[in-house]
């Protein structure tokens, strides 16, 4: 007989995104000449930057010739990748990262996922809630998280930071010792910032306490403001006590692509029960061996184009594009009396749900009344509950009309 993992059987519901999706398709079933919009999964409408492509078309060329074919490659990522990554994201904010500091994958989401594989089991996880569902399911998964409470909508061992608009979206320290911490910024789904100082109580608290930082920094293309910080190793110390996810998805459209990356400096170490200190780059270094073949040799080719001088200038113009769509969020809901957050260091607005609803009555209401499809809040945990985000990653066109249909309908 095989047993199954029963860590699966605490899993609350199906994964947020495809239980939206699942009623989004029945709803457009039902009602097949309505035009929905959808604002709801951050996923990206802008096509690739042309240098991507190019640089896609020139390694499958090379696929072709035998002379240049390529097999497997380093399952840590291609030289030139890491090479470009510790020069344009690291080296030019003046932080000293190694090449094989740098883990090349196919994204940011299996990463953050995965991650959970070389720390210990008993280890106490704290996310900020509301939270990007992943840090919490792989966590369940994995068996950190003990029992869900059904009433307070929390798991008994996992640790809850509330991120609301009373504290102004950042997190307090954990009042207790906890392990593994799990931050987002910009974040997601509140679309909020922390600046240097905010972020450094953090790295300050998991030197303290010998905690690991797991700094998923996805969307720090899109910060606009000057004091807020693109990689947590801009905190000194930081190169101790994180990790740190990036991605090219939201950066440079690589939603479909699949290419991202994480950071695990030499220094950051974890211990074994006798005390003794393990690098955690050897740790996922050992696991990457075992369990991945690297990313397509392709679309490392593509990644590496974006860091190009016109790779960067065609992928800030599309950011440039999805910030002015969270500009034009941002002025419907000031116009519609609806008060929001986040929108302006990143792709995400956080409004909060006009009184009397649920965040899933809302989205029931927008779907159906306005054909405008968003996340409601309590998806992505209990302090989420009472608030709605909407992504800037639609096209300008239907980001105008569903701010028209919510400003007309009202709320
Ligand atoms: C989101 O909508 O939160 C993201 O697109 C999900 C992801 O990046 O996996």
């Amino acid at each position: 007989m095989s047993y199954i993992n029963e860590n699966f059987l605490e899993l609350q519901e199906s994964y947020l995104f495809s239980t939206i999706a699942k009623k989004v398709a029945k709803y457009t079933e039902e009602n097949p000449d309505k035009k929905v919009i959808k604002l709801g999964i951050g996923d990206v409408t802008r096509p690739l930057p042309k240098s991507c492509i190019e640089a896609m078309h020139k390694a499958v060329d090379e696929m072709g010739i035998s002379e240049e074919f390529k097999g497997y490659g380093p399952e840590q990522g291609y030289e030139f990748l890491r090479k470009a990554i510790v020069e344009n994201d690291y080296k030019s904010r003046g932080i000293d990262i190694a090449e094989d500091e740098i883990f090349v994958s196919d994204g940011a989401k299996c990463d953050t996922g995965n991650i959970v594989d070389i720390f210990a089991k008993d280890n106490v996880v704290a996310i900020t809630d509301p939270v990007y569902p992943v840090y919490l399911d792989t966590n369940v998964m994995s068996g950190r998280s003990g029992k869900f409470n059904l009433q307070q909508g929390t798991y008994e061992n996992i640790v809850y930071l509330p991120v609301m608009a009373e504290n102004d979206f950042k997190p307090e320290l954990p009042k207790q010792k906890v392990d593994m911490i799990y931050l987002c910024f910009p974040n997601n789904p509140t679309g909020t910032v922390l600046n240097k100082e905010e972020l450094k109580k953090w790295v300050e608290y998991a030197k303290e306490n010998h905690s690991i930082i797991l700094y998923d920094s996805a969307y720090e293309a899109f910060i606009t403001e000057d004091d807020i910080p693109h990689s947590i190793y801009e905190v000194e110390g930081a190169k101790d006590v994180a990790i740190e996810f990036r991605s090219f998805s939201k950066t440079a459209g690589f939603t479909g692509v699949r290419c991202g990356y994480v950071v695990i400096p030499k220094t950051v170490k974890g211990y074994t029960k006798e005390g003794k200190e393990i690098s955690y780059n050897q740790l996922w270094n050992r696991r990457t061996c075992t369990k991945f073949n690297g990313a397509s040799y392709i679309v490392q080719r593509a990644a590496e184009a974006v860091y190009s001088e016109e790779g960067q200038k065609q992928i800030k113009e599309n950011i440039d594009y999805y910030m002015e769509n969270a500009k034009i969020i941002r002025e419907g809901l000031e116009e519609a009396g609806i008060t929001y957050y986040g929108g302006v260091n990143a792709p995400y607005v956080w409004l909060k749900v006009p009184e009397g609803k649920t965040s899933w009555e809302f989205f029931d209401t927008l779907l159906q009344d306005m054909n405008v499809v968003g996340t409601p809040g309590s998806g992505f945990g209990p302090h989420g509950e009472g608030y709605f985000r909407l992504t800037a990653f639609g096209t300008k066109e239907n980001t105008i009309k569903a701010m028209e249909r919510i400003k007309s309908k009202g709320c």
